[in-house]
C-alpha cells in the first residue's frame, strides 16, 4: 500500500481506496461490460446508459455544473434529523468514517455517523441489464435506532442530447407507474420506444416520490431535498416535468443490528407486440424476472462474487512479478482494468466525454483493442467487424459510428487519412494473440458495396492502397482533414468561430502531406506483407513491397530535417516541424512513428532522432507533443494552434503519443530511456503527483499540460485515451518483451536493470507460460539464453505448436 492525502492502492483487493469525498476532481469507475454501463464517482455520483450514451441514457448528469459532480444515485439518512450520505455528496454534512473502495466493475462507499454505518456496494450483474446497489444499514451504538433511508436518482428522458435541450417538450412527456415498491419510468412508451426502466427495492415501502418538484422541490437542490428533510416522501406521481425515483424506507435497528436492502435499477426491452398488460399499462413480466434474481442480500451478494471471479480470471491472463511493484499494479491490475473501459467506451462517456458527441471513434477503437485482445479475443474479433463494416471499398472509413446503431456517422464523415491504417494493426494484433487466421477470410462486405462478399484481408488490402492511392507532391501520404493529431487541420483554413476543425474542409486537399502517416504506412504495410504471405497471396506481397521500399525512400529524402524527422507537408508544400519554423520545429509523432517502423535503423537516424526527442519534447511530466508551442492561432495549421501554448495538441504532454517512444527506445535496445519515459506518465509511478495532476491516480489522462503551460503537469481528459492501450502494449510487448507472432510468442525483453528479475504468468492462446527473465550483466535487451521446462532451446520464439498446455520458461538477458 501507498498512499496519497486523498486515498492509496489496495492491490490484495484490487481497490483504490478514497479517503476523502473532496478529491480534487471527481475520481470514477465505470461499472458494465455487457451493454449496460454505469460512469459512478467516489460520492455516487454518475449515470447509466444502455450501449449508446446518446441515444440510450437512462439517468440524468449535469455537466459543467456547480459543485460539478451532479447527478447520480445517492442514497440519504435521515436520523433524527441529521441527514447524511454514505458517499459525503450531495449533502456535505461531516462524516466520522468516510471511504470509497473503487474495485474491478463495482464501487463501495463506507460512511459512519453518530453510531450508523451504511455499506452501499454498486455494481452491475454480468449477466443483467440492471444495476445493483447492496445497501447494508448498521447500528454501531448501544441504543435502538429509527431511521429514514431514501433512495434517489433522476431519470433522463432517453435521448440525452434531446433531454439538455428541447424542454418545450420534454416537460410534457414525462411518465411513470408504480407499483408495490417498484417505480417504473415508461416516458415516450406510449409511441416508439419498446423498453422501460424501473427502480425498485426488496423491501415495503414508507413513501415514494416520482415527481421532482415534490421530492427536491423547487428552491432547494440535491443537498438538502425537501422529502428527505421533511423526513416524509409525498407519493407524488409525474406527468411530465421531471419524473424521478426516490424510495422511502423506514429502518428499525437495534443495538448491534444491521439490515441490508437491495436496491435494483434496471432496464428491459419488451415485444413490440405484447407490450401492453392492460390499456396504458406497461408489460412489467421482463422487470419482474430480472428483479426476482436480485431479490435477497445473498442473491446481490452472489452476483457480486461472480463478477469479482470474473475479473480475477480476466487479469490472471497476464501478470507479472518484478523487483518494482508500481509495475506489478499497473501491470496486474490497472491498466488492465482502463484496457476494458476504453475497449467499452472508446471515447463516448467520461467525465469529460459527454456521452452525446462522440460515438466509437474508428481509429481510436482499432487502437483500444491492442490492450484487450489477449483479454477476450472474441469480443475484439466482434469489434473488428463492426468497425471494418463501416469502411468503404475505397479503404477510407468513416471516422466515427453509433454504438446503438452500428451506422457510420455521417456528420463527422471521414477523410483522416491515417485511419485504415489501423485496421492492419488491429487485425494483425488480434490473430497474433488469437491464432485465428480464419478471421483473416471472413465476409464483412464494405459499407458502399453490400453486395460483394469482401473478406478481412480485402480491408487491409484497401487500406493499404488508400495510403498508395493518396500520395501527394513528395511522394507522401495526403493528410485529409488531420491524420492521428485532429487537431493538424491542414486542408481547414477556417475563421469562422463556428465551424468545425473536425469536420471543415477547403481546398484540393492534394498538397499537404503527413510523415506520421508515412511512418504508420511502412510499418503496418509491412504487417500487411507478412499477412499475404501468410496466407500464400505471393502476388499481393511482391506487389506491396516495391510500394513500402518507395516510402521508406521518400522519408529519407524528403522527410529528413537533417536531426529529426519532419511532421507535415502544408498545404504550401511548406515544412512544418523543421528547423526552418520559428514555433512547432519537432514533433513526437513522426519521430515515434518512423522509428517505429525501423526507418533509419540502417544510418543511425532513428537514434539521432530519438536523441531529439529527449532533447526537445522530454521533461519531467512526459515527453511534449511538439515544441515550441505555437503562440497564435494560425488557420493553415487549425486547431493546433488554437489551444494556448502547453495545452492538449499544442504542446501538451499528449500521454497516446509517448508509448511510441518508449517502443521505439525498447527496439534501439536503450532500456534505460524506455522504462524512464514510461515511468513519467504511469499513474502508478507518479502518486507523488496526485495534487498536481488531479486526476484520478489510478488512470491514464489523455493530457497533461506542458511546460509552456500556464500550470504545468495538470492531467486532464482521463480515462478514455489511447494511452491505456498503448502504453500496456509498450510496456507488455517491448520492455517485458513477450510479443505474440503468428506462430508464438517472442521473448525479447528491454529490461532496465531496477526491474530485477522478473515472473510471468502468460496465458497464451489455450497455452499458459511461467516465464521466469534473470537480469544479465549486459544491457539487458534481449535474450542469451533460454530453456522450456529444462531443456535449452535456440532462439527466441516459443513455438506454440510445439508448445501448447503448460510450460515453464527460463531466460536469460544479454
Ligand atoms: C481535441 C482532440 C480530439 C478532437 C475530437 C479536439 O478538440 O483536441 O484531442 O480528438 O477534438 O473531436
Ligand atoms: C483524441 C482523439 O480521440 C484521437 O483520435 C486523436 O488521435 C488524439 N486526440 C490526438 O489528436
Amino acid at each position: 500500500m501507498t498512499s496519497s492525502s486523498y486515498g492509496y492502492f489496495d492491490d490484495a483487493n484490487k481497490e483504490y481506496v478514497v479517503t476523502t469525498p473532496f478529491t480534487p476532481l471527481p475520481w470514477i469507475n465505470y461499472l458494465g461490460n455487457n451493454g449496460f454501463f454505469g460512469l459512478i464517482s467516489n460520492t455516487s455520483g454518475g449515470y447509466s446508459f444502455y450501449r449508446d450514451a446518446k441515444f440510450r441514457r437512462i439517468t440524468r448528469y449535469r455537466y459543467n455544473n456547480v459543485p460539478m459532480d451532479s447527478g447520480g444515485r445517492y442514497f440519504y439518512i435521515n436520523d433524527g434529523g441529521t441527514v447524511w450520505n454514505p458517499g459525503g455528496r450531495p449533502v456535505r454534512t461531516e462524516l466520522d468514517h468516510y471511504e470509497c473502495r473503487h474495485g474491478m466493475g463495482y464501487s463501495k462507499f463506507i460512511g459512519r455517523k453518530n453510531a450508523v454505518e451504511v455499506e452501499q456496494t454498486t455494481f452491475i450483474p454480468l449477466e443483467d441489464t440492471c444495476e445493483i446497489h447492496r445497501v447494508k444499514v448498521t447500528n454501531q451504538g448501544d441504543s435502538a435506532k429509527t431511521l429514514k433511508l431514501f433512495s434517489s436518482l433522476e431519470w433522463c428522458l432517453w435521448n440525452a442530447e434531446d433531454d439538455g435541450a428541447n424542454f418545450q417538450r420534454n416537460f410534457s412527456t414525462g411518465e411513470v407507474e408504480v407499483v408495490d415498491s417498484t417505480i417504473y419510468h415508461k416516458t415516450e412508451y406510449r409511441e416508439r420506444r419498446n423498453h422501460y426502466s424501473f427502480f425498485s427495492v426488496n423491501a415495503p415501502l414508507a413513501g415514494f416520490d416520482t415527481d421532482r418538484q415534490h421530492f427536491v422541490g423547487v428552491y432547494n437542490d440535491y443537498s438538502c431535498p425537501k422529502a428527505v428533510m421533511d423526513s416524509a416522501c409525498t407519493n407524488s406521481e409525474a406527468h411530465g416535468w421531471s419524473p424521478v425515483a426516490a424510495h422511502q424506507l423506514d429502518v428499525e435497528l437495534a443495538p448491534g443490528e444491521s439490515k441490508t436492502f437491495v436496491f435494483v435499477m434496471g432496464y428491459v426491452e419488451v415485444d413490440a407486440d405484447n407490450k401492453w398488460q392492460a390499456p396504458g399499462i406497461i408489460n412489467k413480466a421482463p422487470a419482474a424476472d430480472m428483479q426476482a434474481k436480485y431479490d435477497t442480500e445473498a442473491k446481490a451478494t452472489a452476483a457480486l462474487k461472480t463478477l469479482t471471479d470474473y475479473w480475477d480470471n480476466l487479469l490472471s491472463r497476464f501478470t507479472v512479478k518484478s523487483g518494482d511493484d508500481r509495475l506489478n499494479r499497473a501491470l496486474n491490475i490497472w491498466n488492465q482494468y482502463q484496457n476494458m473501459v476504453t475497449f467499452n467506451m472508446s471515447r463516448s462517456a467520461s467525465y469529460f466525454e459527454s456521452g452525446i458527441g462522440r460515438g466509437m471513434g474508428f481509429r481510436d477503437s482499432n487502437q483500444d483493442t491492442i490492450g484487450f485482445a489477449h483479454m477476450v479475443p472474441s469480443a475484439v474479433r466482434e469489434r473488428i467487424v463492426d468497425l471494418a463494416a463501416t469502411q468503404q471499398s475505397d479503404g477510407s472509413a468513416y471516422h466515427q459510428y453509433q454504438p446503438l446503431t452500428k451506422k457510420g456517422n455521417a456528420d463527422v464523415g471521414g477523410n483522416f487519412n491515417d485511419d485504415p491504417m489501423w485496421l492492419v494493426l488491429a487485425v494483425a494484433n488480434y490473430v497474433k494473440e488469437s491464432g485465428d487466421t480464419d478471421f483473416l477470410h471472413f465476409v464483412v462486405p464494405f459499407e458502399d458495396t453490400p453486395e460483394v462478399p469482401s473478406t478481412i484481408y480485402h480491408h487491409l488490402k484497401a487500406s493499404f492502397y488508400h495510403v498508395v492511392n493518396n500520395l501527394g507532391p513528395h511522394q507522401l501520404p495526403l493528410i485529409g482533414r488531420a491524420d492521428w493529431n485532429d487537431c493538424l487541420n491542414l486542408n481547414c483554413f477556417s475563421t469562422e468561430p463556428n465551424e468545425s476543425y473536425q469536420t471543415t474542409q477547403r481546398g484540393d486537399s492534394k498538397v499537404a502531406e503527413s510523415l506520421m502517416i508515412a511512418g504508420q504506412f511502412v510499418l503496418y504495410g509491412n504487417e500487411f506483407v507478412e499477412i499475404a504471405k501468410l496466407l500464400g497471396m505471393d502476388v499481393d506481397a511482391s506487389e506491396a513491397q516495391p510500394h513500402i521500399d518507395a516510402m521508406v525512400a521518400s522519408v529519407k529524402q524528403h522527410g529528413w530535417d537533417g536531426e529529426w524527422f519532419l511532421r507535415a507537408y502544408d498545404s504550401q508544400s511548406k515544412p512544418i516541424g523543421s528547423q526552418q519554423n520559428d514555433e512547432g520545429k519537432i514533433f513526437i509523432e513522426s519521430q515515434g512513428f518512423c522509428t517505429m517502423a525501423g526507418i533509419g535503423f540502417d544510418d543511425g537516424k532513428a537514434e539521432q532522432a530519438l536523441d531529439s526527442v529527449e532533447k526537445h519534447l522530454a521533461c519531467e511530466y512526459g515527453v511534449m507533443l511538439q515544441q515550441p508551442a505555437y503562440s497564435d492561432y494560425n488557420p493553415l495549421y487549425g486547431e493546433i494552434t488554437s489551444y494556448p501554448p502547453g495545452y492538449k495538441e499544442n504542446a501538451g504532454i499528449f500521454c497516446h503519443n509517448n508509448p511510441w517512444i518508449v517502443v521505439a527506445e525498447a527496439m534501439l535496445g536503450r532500456a534505460d530511456k524506455a522504462l524512464s519515459y514510461y515511468t513519467r506518465i504511469t499513474p502508478s509511478f507518479i502518486e507523488h503527483l496526485t495534487e498536481r495532476h488531479k486526476t484520478e491516480p489510478y488512470v491514464y489522462s489523455q493530457m497533461i499540460s506542458g511546460q509552456d503551460a500556464y500550470i504545468q503537469g495538470e492531467a486532464k481528459n482521463s480515462w478514455l485515451t489511447g494511452t491505456a492501450a498503448w502504453n500496456y502494449y509498450a510496456a507488455t510487448q517491448y520492455i517485458l518483451g513477450i510479443r505474440p507472432e503468428y506462430n508464438g510468442l517472442r521473448i525479447e525483453p528491454c529490461l532496465d536493470k531496477s526491474l530485477g528479475d522478473v515472473q510471468i504468468v502468460r496465458h497464451f492462446r489455450d497455452a499458459v507460460y511461467h516465464i521466469t527473465i534473470n537480469q544479465g550483466d549486459g544491457t539487458g535487451k534481449g535474450i542469451a539464453s533460454m530453456t522450456i521446462d529444462g531443456k535449452p532451446v535456440a532462439g527466441d520464439l516459443v513455438e506454440y505448436a510445439d508448445y501448447a498446455g503448460e510450460h515453464q520458461i527460463e531466460v536469460v538477458l544479454n
